[in-house]
């Protein structure tokens, strides 16, 4: 939380506030907090209103609860909460509001976890040994002014190559770029991130979905996997023989732990799981849909192009038709750019060779066909993003990012040969497809 440090007693900080709305919730919190050896007196009768009158005038507990029911507008009240909250505070909020983008905006603005009510002894008991985990846990220096980018590769038929891309830009950020990069493969059951680096995925990401409270920046430093300095992938081969069970929190709490972990964020996420949990793109900056110039590759770009518009329409959305072939194509691009109503912004060409040559090395493509067409294109598709990363740095990480005439526009603009121009424009394609 934000405010400045105030004087507090003889040794800082008390270990424990509460402040909650309702008898039941008041016992039960007593009877855990003596549990832990925290002063009892510290649980107060009232909700958020209270919390924020008294810590404007007091030391800022290490661990603070509080009541979100009487609170109309919860997420405005947790936002002035922070302003009178010292930095160090863990917050558990609870409430009777039983909605997975509350919970995801809460923990966005800083909340350690949200306990739905009437609360139960077993789930208080484990939030608060969890904050004081957090608490007491060595904090990683990171400055919050540094620009995160989000990146959501989607393909938009399985086998389009939107892990080849995924990997690829992930290595190129991390290996050209010199940025901590992390890569979160949302694969879980089939997921190739780690294999296609010649990696063993471990049992991170499947413990993380198994167990979202335990998912914080020290398990994401133990959780994921090292490629490189600069590279970090979650992925993972979980279990076929039983279902995940999972209502998504866990795929939300890694992107925000990635946010401010790293500051390239690549996200494989497969298209099934768009519709499961529309909420992973909503901090998305840039998507990249990962398609190919097929019938039902055209009918699905479509489809999820429109998808994109209401569920990330933050993101700047960039169509990468892969695994182009000059003279065979089910649909030709000036039909496939006529059906989608809009240009593809990036043609990348089918090359076996290539393909079949970085998963023998246990590379990505990226880097093993650097001199390659096919590697030059990641490196254009790379820079694009850069590119916009820039323009969101200079508009303060979202500022006119609904903005369609954007930096990449007017670079895309330059790059790609203009539609409608019928030969022409088959030459272009093949002048970028050709070895
Ligand atoms: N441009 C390309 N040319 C030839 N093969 C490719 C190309 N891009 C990807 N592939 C191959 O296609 C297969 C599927 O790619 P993958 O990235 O796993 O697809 P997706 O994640 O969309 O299911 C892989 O064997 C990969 O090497
Ligand atoms: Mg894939």
């Amino acid at each position: 939380m934000n405010a400045p440090w105030k004087p507090g007693g003889p040794n800082g900080r008390d270990p424990f506030h509460a402040y909650v709305c309702d008898d039941h919730s008041l016992d039960l919190l007593r009877a855990v907090v003596q549990e832990m050896g925290w002063p009892i007196e510290r649980v107060h009768k009232g909700g958020l209103r209270n919390a924020v009158q008294s810590l404007s005038m007091t030391a800022s507990p290490n661990v603070l609860f509080v009541d979100l029911s009487e609170s109309g507008d919860p997420l405005n009240d947790i936002n002035s909460l922070a302003e009178v909250c010292e930095p160090g505070t863990v917050v558990i909020a609870s409430g009777q509001v039983n909605d997975v983008r509350l919970y995801r905006d809460l923990v966005a603005s800083g909340i350690q976890d949200y306990l739905l009510k009437p609360l139960s002894v077993d789930a208080v008991r484990e939030a608060l040994v969890n904050a004081q985990a957090v608490f007491a846990a060595p904090k990683v220096d990171i400055s919050d002014d540094r620009p995160h980018l989000m990146v959501t590769v989607i393909g938009t038929r399985g086998g389009v190559g939107a892990s080849t891309v995924a990997t690829s830009l992930a290595y190129l950020s991390s290996a050209k770029g010199k940025r901590p990069t992390a890569l979160l493969d949302l694969d879980v059951h089939f997921g190739t991130g780690a294999l296609s680096m010649d990696l063993e995925p471990g049992r991170g990401l499947t413990d993380a979905v198994e167990n979202p409270s335990r998912i914080d920046g020290l398990f994401i430093e133990r959780a994921m996997v090292r490629a490189s300095e600069t590279l970090a992938i979650l992925s993972a081969e979980a279990p076929i023989s039983q279902p995940l069970i999972t209502d998504g929190s866990a795929y939300y709490q890694l992107e925000e732990e990635l946010r401010s972990a790293f500051e390239w964020t690549f996200i494989d996420l497969p298209r099934s799981m768009l519709v499961q949990h529309p909420h992973l793109v909503h901090e998305s900056n840039v998507v990249i849909v990962v398609t190919e110039f097929t019938l039902a590759a055209a009918r699905d770009t479509i489809r999820i192009l429109s998808w994109l518009k209401s569920n990330a329409p933050q993101s700047q959305v960039l169509v990468a038709v892969n695994k182009a072939q000059v003279g065979i194509s089910e649909i030709a691009r000036k039909d496939f750019e006529h059906s989608i109503e809009r240009q593809v912004d990036l043609i990348m060409p089918f090359d076996a060779k290539v393909t079949t040559q970085a998963a023998k090395l246990g590379k990505t493509v990226a880097e093993s066909g650097r001199a390659s067409k096919l590697g030059q294109a990641f490196l254009t598709l790379s820079s694009l993003i850069a590119s916009s990363g820039a323009e969101m740095v200079s508009g303060s990480n979202g500022a006119g990012k609904k903005n369609g005439n954007s930096l990449i526009s007017r670079l895309l603009e330059v790059k790609l040969p203009k539609p409608g121009k019928g030969k022409a424009k088959t030459e272009t394609d093949a002048e970028l497809i050709a070895e």
